[in-house]
């Protein structure tokens, strides 16, 4: 017997539910709840019942760059990280892993998985993290994204093993497109999504990487991977009319 204590919230409306073994069972949608460790969560209703507003997930994003973008053109976005949102926006962040969340029925799926075990960028360290399975285990966490049946589906990642292990990318984008003097290539694969169109070229920097300098400090992992709010804009724009 597992124990869950969750709070649900929808608009205003709060509700909490007490510690007992449940599997939330709306409509059609059976969400597992969150365990009880005595964290109080903010949780969802997958049946909007107040509204008809689409549902997006931003998976594994604590800047809520996405999200917020998401939320001012009218959608019903979430962002999921297991850290804490610095987006100043608790009630729209799912501190979590992400992994349960997709068994819910989103409209949008817009994932940035980790690459640290998977980028070209750390090669040297690949025996290593071959042998001892985090790489297989950073490329089963992507492939639950790639394999979600969600329509409508975005992997954000850099250039790495994934291209190979699954396929290429759809499109390789750069901050420069999109309005942020600074180079970054980043991969994205597409399911029911067109390409991002560039929203406002600036100056290519060439090999000078503004997010690469950034020094170091508890915080240089988490300010590299933010995503640029120029990309962010793009795709609730171009991608949210599409919901
Ligand atoms: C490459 S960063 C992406 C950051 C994102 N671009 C943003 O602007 O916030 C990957 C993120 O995945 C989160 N993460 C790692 N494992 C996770 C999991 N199992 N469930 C949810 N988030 C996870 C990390 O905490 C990290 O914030």
């Amino acid at each position: 017997m597992l124990n869950y204590t969750n709070i649900f919230c929808h608009g205003n409306i709060s509700l909490k539910i007490g510690r007992e073994e449940c599997f939330l069972s709306i409509g059609h949608l059976a969400v597992p709840a969150s365990p009880d460790d005595g964290v109080p969560r903010v949780w969802f209703d997958p049946n909007d019942i107040a509204g008809n507003m689409s549902k997006v997930l931003i998976a594994c994003e604590e800047s809520q760059a996405v999200t917020i973008a998401m939320r001012l053109c009218g959608h019903e976005a979430y962002s999921c990280d297991v850290e804490p949102c610095s987006g100043g926006h608790p009630e729209w962040h799912l501190q979590q892993d992400v992994t349960p969340l997709l068994s819910v029925s989103w409209d949008m799926v817009i994932a940035f998985p980790p690459c640290t075990h998977l980028a070209v960028s750390g090669a040297r360290y690949f025996t290593a993290k071959r042998a001892d399975g985090r790489q297989q285990q950073a490329i089963d966490f992507f492939m639950q994204f790639a394999d979600n049946p969600c329509p409508r589906i975005a992997i954000e990642n850099p250039v790495g093993i994934m291209s190979t292990v699954w396929r290429r990318p759809d499109q390789i984008i750069q901050p420069w497109m999109f309005g942020h003097e600074d180079r970054k290539t980043t991969c994205l694969w597409l399911k029911g999504l067109p390409l991002l169109s560039e929203t406002n070229r600036v100056a290519d920097p060439g090999l000078w990487q503004n997010w690469n300098k950034v020094k170091p400090g508890p915080d240089r992992g988490k300010i590299r991977s933010k995503t640029y709010s120029g990309i962010a804009q793009a795709m609730a724009d171009q991608w949210g009319r599409l919901l």
